[in-house]
This record gives C-alpha cells, sequence and structure tokens, in this order.
C-alpha cells in the first residue's frame, strides 16, 4: 500500500524542531506509555534539545515512555565517546527523563524486548545521505531484519563527521527494516541541502532497496523537512 505522507516543510532547522517537538509532544500526550525508536545523528538533536526544555518546564511528561535504541556500532564499549548509545542517553533518555528503555544489543534479545512492549508506536527517524534508515544501508528490502552488517563507504563517510579524529567503527547492528514500517507512526526529520536528492528519490522516487527509505511511504509517515532539503 501506498499512502500520501504528511509533509511539513518549515522555513529553517529551528523550525523544523519546534514542529517535530511539536508533533512528538502530541504523541506522548495522547499516550504517556509511548514506545518510541530514537534517531541518533545531527538532524534530531535540536529536537531533543526542545523536548527537554519542555520536559524540564514541565509541559510535557515521558517518564512513563520507553526509548527503544535505533543502531549501534559493533566493538564500541558503553564509555567510549562513539558509544550511539551513549549518545542517545545523553540527548534523549537523560533530558527528558526517561526512566524505560530498550537496548539494541541482539537480535534475539531485541526482538523478545519489542514483543514484550507491543510494538512501536512512534519510530524518529533521520534520513541517510544514502537513504539508510539506522544502519539499514542500501540495498534493504522491506523486510530485512534486525542485523548485524558491514558499513558502506557513504555511510563510513557521513558517519565521519560525528566523531573528529576518531575512526568510524566499520561494523554495526540495526533494528530491522521490518521494526521499522511495523511502528504505529514514522516521523522522518530531514534538514540541509545535503539531503535534497536523497529526500526527493525517498518520497517522489519508485520504492526500492537502493533507498530504503523510500519504504516508508507504505507507514503512517510524517515527514518534516526544511526549505533547504525541499526547495
Ligand atoms: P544526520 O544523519 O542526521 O547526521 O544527517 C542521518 C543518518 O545518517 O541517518
Amino acid at each position: 500500500m501506498v499512502r500520501d505522507a504528511a509533509l511539513n516543510i518549515q522555513p529553517n532547522p529551528e523550525q523544523l524542531a519546534q514542529a517535530a517537538a511539536d508533533f512528538i509532544s502530541a504523541q506522548v500526550r495522547v499516550k504517556p506509555e509511548l514506545n518510541i525508536l530514537v534517531a541518533t545523528g545531527h538532524t534530531p538533536m535540536a529536537t531533543y534539545a526542545e523536548l527537554a526544555r519542555r520536559a524540564e518546564a514541565g509541559e510535557v511528561d515521558f517518564s512513563r515512555a520507553t526509548a527503544v535504541q535505533l543502531d549501534e556500532y559493533l566493538g564500541i564499549d558503553d564509555d567510549d565517546p562513539r558509544s550511539l548509545w551513549g549518545w542517545m542517553r545523553r540527548s534523549f533518555v537523560e533530558p527528558l527523563r526517561l526512566t524505560r528503555t530498550v537496548r539494541l544489543e541482539s537480535p534475539a534479545q531485541f526482538g523478545t524486548a519489542l514483543a514484550r512492549l507491543g510494538g512501536l508506536d512512534l519510530a524518529v527517524l533521520g534520513l541517510g545521505p544514502n537513504g539508510h534508515l539506522g544502519f539499514n544501508e542500501p540495498p534493504s528490502l522491506p523486510d530485512a531484519p534486525t542485523r548485524t552488517l558491514a558499513l558502506t563507504p557513504a555511510s563510513l563517510e557521513s558517519n565521519r563527521a560525528y566523531w573528529g579524529e576518531l575512526a568510524v567503527p566499520e561494523g554495526a547492528i540495526t533494528a530491522g527494516m521490518d521494526v521499522i514500517l511495523a511502528a504505529r507512526q514514522t516521523l522522518l526529520l530531514v534538514g540541509g541541502t545535503h539531503k535534497r536528492a536523497v529526500l526527493h528519490a525517498a518520497l517522489k522516487g519508485p520504492e526500492t532497496p537502493e533507498v530504503p527509505a523510500s519504504f516508508l511511504r507504505r507507514t503512517a509517515l510524517t515527514v518534516i523537512a526544511d526549505e533547504a532539503a525541499w526547495a
């Protein structure tokens, strides 16, 4: 099934973050026990900071929500600055005052934990410059499961922006396409001119494993992008 995505274009990254924070806040008000798949990466950070501000001000309460890890590098200690678990905790779990988390450690453990939760209510996602979701690298089919894999050269290159002098780990584990596409709502956040081509491919091009994000059109998808990414 192909649905029309709700497309919300904001003039700049600040307003993108406000709109995304509004969307996520509304969801947790309707369902305080919201199960949220949480992307790291640069794009959602201003949104998480705004949610943290709102949580601090008592405008929204995430204390009964559960944060679910989207992806992780392999062979990284918890105290390594490159730990995506650490990044999720520092940017989302701690500032928003969540008390419940699901860590992505192995496909079996993750599947059991998600089944116990009753599935995901909301997947908050960034868009890889190569069209990946989490570390579902192209090509990824819609039924690609939670798995370990080798990162593509494109992702090694884009992830270099996060870690300065530190090397980007070459192996990763990702929540599967099957997990992401089964979320009851998906929220895709996209900013910057460097995402323009891939955003158009994801929303207007053919559904293809070469652009894993193109399969999001099968979901209840909301896209919040800035003008730079859409114009
Ligand atoms: P970014 O990463 O938000 O840092 O652009 C997105 C991604 O690679 O999934």
